[in-house]
């Protein structure tokens, strides 16, 4: 990735977007950023009965938890984030309890995971928030079904926060109008802008104080972990080989 952007300095960007969702040299800058949650089973698991990304490595969850794979960025960012708390060897351990107890070996997306909890597979799972809005606005009535089966946790919030992961962009190493593409990335942090690029993917605004979509305000306001997703880029390949180990698929 690193030949495929330059590096950009804009006031504009670094003022807006705060220091943790974009990269220090400006070689990327996050756009909208979403959590990734716990969801549980609105029938079979009660509101208080897990509260931290942690507490999915307990026994209690054996044979209860579904996720998609470990070639999947987003659990590999998250992965990232558990070592960077605990230390390599706790973040080991819980990716062992995690895979144990996991209610099928990994397969499908985000989305594929609610529905193993609609369909009684499991009674949790681990998703980015917009895909719970994709089902939840859907035009298909099962998928209207299957977001209501499914209830979103915000972890860790009396600890660190939740992870969040960002869509985001950069400008191109060989852009033939530099100065144009560094004003769209500008344009897109305004605030109009930021409330309407967000809703589209039921994502959240990364400029502070830019209103969410009613959807995603219905779910409440959440503390993020604020480690900057640049030191989860460097932890990467530790995470990888983690959740090799642990037999994570
Ligand atoms: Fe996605």
């Amino acid at each position: 990735m690193e030949g495929l952007f330059q590096a950009v300095r804009s006031p504009v960007l670094e003022e807006r977007i705060p220091a943790h969702l974009r990269d220090p040299e400006g070689y990327w800058f996050g756009l909208t950023k979403r959590a990734r949650v716990i969801v549980r089973s609105v029938d079979r698991v009660a509101a208080d009965e897990i509260t931290t990304y942690e507490e999915l490595a307990a026994p209690t969850w054996k044979g209860r938890l579904v996720v998609r794979s470990s070639a999947n960025v987003y659990n590999q960012s998250l992965v990232a984030s558990i070592i960077a708390a605990l230390g390599p060897r706790d973040a080991a351990e819980w990716a062992a309890g995690v895979t144990a107890n996991f209610a099928r070996a990994p397969k499908g997306n985000d989305r594929d995971q609610i529905k193993a909890i609609a369909a009684g597979i499991a009674d949790l799972a681990l998703v980015n928030t917009y895909y719970i809005g994709i089902l939840a606005t859907s035009e298909s009535a099962e998928d209207r079904r299957v977001a209501a089966q499914a209830a979103i946790v915000f972890p860790n919030q009396a600890g660190r926060g939740t992870h969040v992961n960002v869509s985001g962009a950069g400008v191109t190493a060989a852009a033939p109008n530099r100065e144009n593409a560094v004003r769209l990335l500008e344009f897109l942090v305004g605030d109009e802008a930021q409330a309407a690029f967000a809703a589209a993917n039921f994502e959240y605004p990364v400029v502070p104080g830019v209103p969410v979509s009613d959807l995603l305000a219905s779910w409440g306001v959440f503390r993020e972990d604020t480690l900057p997703l640049s030191r989860l880029g460097e932890l990467n390949t530790e995470a990888v080989r983690i959740m090799d180990r642990a037999g994570w698929k």
